[in-house]
């Protein structure tokens, strides 16, 4: 009796495992390009009808372009993300080029839901990501042309044009939507504001320096 029911437990188990992972991680078709129009939300975009599926679903124009860095951080991130390339929805892949004026900086970020690769084209980049609690530890590095560095899926990381002239680098990520936190517009920007007195304590500064830098997001 007592070996009858070790048994059926045995099954009873190995059946659960198999319906744990009785589903496809890997997509079911040979594509599935976005629909730019379709009203309806599913974890990506909806397929477009394949019969009207063009090459040019599949197209990227325009890496070659240099971003506008006249700005206060003098960076621009160039995104070839599914709403801009329709043909990479579903595929777990996207792109950006990124361009930094001299001294530029892509404030401390994180991606959710995608680790990074940057390989830098032209300049140099001092690339860092800093390890989660209680160690904070950051691991940086000077880059330069033909190097390529990974970042981590959820780590804080940064970059930071280190050379004279402008950076160039080409930065790979392993889903089509990423995400992107950026630590100084989400703590500083959020909508509603994080009570300044709340700030205040969590960084051990007074309010109005606070009021300073919320000024700036
Ligand atoms: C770059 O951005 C700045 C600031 O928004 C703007 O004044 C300037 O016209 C832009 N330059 C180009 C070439 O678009």
């Amino acid at each position: 009796m007592a070996k009858t029911c070790i048994v059926f437990i045995t099954l009873m188990a190995l059946s659960f495992s198999l319906l744990a992972s009785a589903f496809d991680e890997q997509p079911l078709q040979d594509f599935c390009v976005a629909k730019a129009t379709s009203p309806v939300d599913v974890n990506g975009k909806t397929c477009k009808e394949a019969s009207s599926v063009t090459v040019n679903d599949f197209v990227f124009a325009g890496l070659h372009l240099a971003g506008n860095t006249t700005n206060p951080a003098g960076f621009s991130a160039t995104q070839v993300f599914a709403a801009e390339l329709p043909g990479l929805n579903t595929l777990g892949i996207s792109m950006l080029r990124f361009d930094f004026a001299p001294w530029g900086v892509n404030a401390p970020h994180v991606h959710p839901r995608a680790t990074e690769m940057i390989t830098v084209l032209d300049g140099a980049l001092e690339v860092g990501f800093i390890t989660s609690a209680p160690d904070n530890k950051l691991f940086v590095k000077v880059l330069r042309k033909g190097d390529a560095f990974v970042f981590p899926v959820g780590l804080v990381h940064y970059q930071r044009n280190v050379g004279y002239g402008n950076a160039v680098a080409i930065v790979a990520l392993n889903g089509q939507n990423p995400g992107l936190v950026s630590v100084p517009s989400t703590v500083f920007g959020s909508n509603p504001a994080i009570p300044s007195d709340a700030l205040a304590k969590s960084f051990q500064i007074d309010e109005s320096t606070v009021e300073v830098i919320r000024s700036k997001f």
